[in-house]
């Protein structure tokens, strides 16, 4: 498998400047006749409008003097639709189930993640302004807009997938716009064994980590799997607990019925407040939660996680961006140390260890696989150092793979063994 996108295919004629030219005229007319007759596009249904559509198509043709097929012909019709009510050239990607990730890197350069694989598809925008205009429905609702004075943005699409936008002048090259496309299906914890993802006993560990109420951090890079993995471990969590959840982006995919999902927001233009993950883990403490599960550690929300964690909120979770186990934990001393906490650096350490009582870490591999790398027990500090213990470890400190690796003696050990595994 490689990760290097492959040569576009010499397709379509849909990639030509004309044919964007045909579209482009076509749209106008769609919307000119519209417009002209005084009907709205919401008050159409979408078979009616594809008659507008169609009767434009013909007429655009027809004038221009262009020859389509009737495949190229439909397929122009449905382009157009897509270009009215929806997101354009990203619809049909978006509508991919077999797609997990879209990038567009300014506007004839579009590229898709499959299992893994990025390569390029013969998908572009008209021109940068057409990609503009895409980008401005996308952030319209939540109140923003992108432009030069604030070039970058993240939002989230009514589906809950999650978007990133660049534009110029911070982006050099045009807009760039970035979508992680939410998973409608849940992976259960058997897919991940099936995959690969790990030993069947380390997922079991894990899964009995979760019901015995060990706090957990799962750290690794950006797309290593960590808030899939979290998703797939909350099934793990008791229906009867209260939870609640903190995030940037509706990104996780609790099933417990007793859930409240809290969810933060940026300012906006106009002067509204942004509301801080900070803020809300505050909140979160005074709703009696049995658990708190925060998306993902940024800031220096890193206090109240821990907090929470060592004070009886057992069985708490979150995910990091870290490189090692001890990454995280450094990375974790650092957000403790911006948070303005007053605390010495060894009492730090000790507060520390004693709340989060496992690190998880997952990495996206070469070939675009996900594996379960670490799983360490956070014991303590001894000289001023953590007491690490790694029950299961997939790679060596010089990076090579043990493509066996056996599960160690854990500390947890009688608190594992009194609750269900992965076969409940
Ligand atoms: N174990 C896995 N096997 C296959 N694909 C995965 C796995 N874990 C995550 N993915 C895919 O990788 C992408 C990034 O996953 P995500 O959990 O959001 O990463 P992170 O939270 O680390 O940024 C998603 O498209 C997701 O579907
Ligand atoms: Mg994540």
């Amino acid at each position: 498998m490689n990760t290097i996108p492959p040569p576009l295919r010499p397709d379509p004629v849909r990639l030509t400047d004309h044919y964007q030219e045909i579209q482009a005229s076509a749209f106008r007319l769609v919307l000119d006749r519209l417009e002209r007759r005084g009907v709205s596009v919401e008050n159409l249904a979408r078979a009616e409008l594809r008659q507008e559509v169609a009767a434009a198509v013909s007429a655009t043709l027809e004038s221009a003097s262009a020859a389509l097929n009737s495949a190229e012909r439909a397929r122009l019709i449905e382009e157009l639709l897509d270009e009215i009510l929806g997101y354009g050239p990203l619809e049909a990607l978006l509508n991919d189930p077999t797609v997990d990730d879209i990038i567009v890197n300014g506007a004839k350069r579009v590229y898709v993640e499959r299992g893994g694989v990025l390569s390029r598809v013969p998908i572009r925008f008209r021109d940068d302004a057409h990609l503009m205009a895409v980008i401005q429905r996308i952030v319209g609702p939540i109140g923003r807009r992108v432009d030069e004075a604030s070039p970058y943005c993240d939002a989230r699409l009514p589906d809950g997938s999650r978007v990133n936008i660049v534009v110029p002048p911070i982006a050099i090259d045009g807009p760039a716009l970035s979508i992680r496309k939410s998973r409608r299906v849940m992976m259960t914890v058997m897919d991940l064994v099936r995959r690969g993802f790990a030993p069947r006993d380390a997922v079991d560990y894990l899964a009995r980590a979760v019901r015995a109420r060990l706090n957990m951090l799962i750290v690794g890079g950006t797309g290593s799997g960590k808030t899939t993995l979290l998703n797939v471990l909350s099934t793990f969590i008791g229906p009867s607990e209260r939870l609640v959840t903190i995030e940037d982006a509706a990104e996780l995919q609790i099933r417990q019925d007793h859930v409240v999902r809290l969810e933060t927001r940026p300012s906006s233009a106009d002067g509204r407040p942004a509301i801080l993950a900070r803020d809300l883990m505050r909140n979160a403490l005074r709703m009696r939660p049995d658990r708190i599960i925060l998306g993902e550690v940024r800031g220096t929300e890193a206090v109240e996680m821990l907090q929470a964690m060592s004070t009886g909120h057992d069985g708490s979770m979150s995910t990091l961006h870290a490189n090692s186990p001890r990454d995280a934990l450094a990375r974790i001393e650092m957000l403790l140390a911006f948070s303005g906490l007053p605390i010495e650096p060894r009492a730090l350490r000790r507060f520390i260890s004693s709340s989060i009582n496992i690190i998880v870490e997952v990495r996206r591999m070469p070939d675009g696989r996900r594996r379960l790398t670490h799983i360490s027990e956070v014991l303590g500090v001894e000289d001023d150092t953590y007491r690490i213990q790694d029950v299961f470890k997939l790679t060596e400190d010089d990076g090579s793979i043990n493509e066996s690796p056996r599960m160690l003696r854990s500390a947890y050990a009688t608190r594992l063994q009194d609750v269900a595994g992965i076969v409940a």
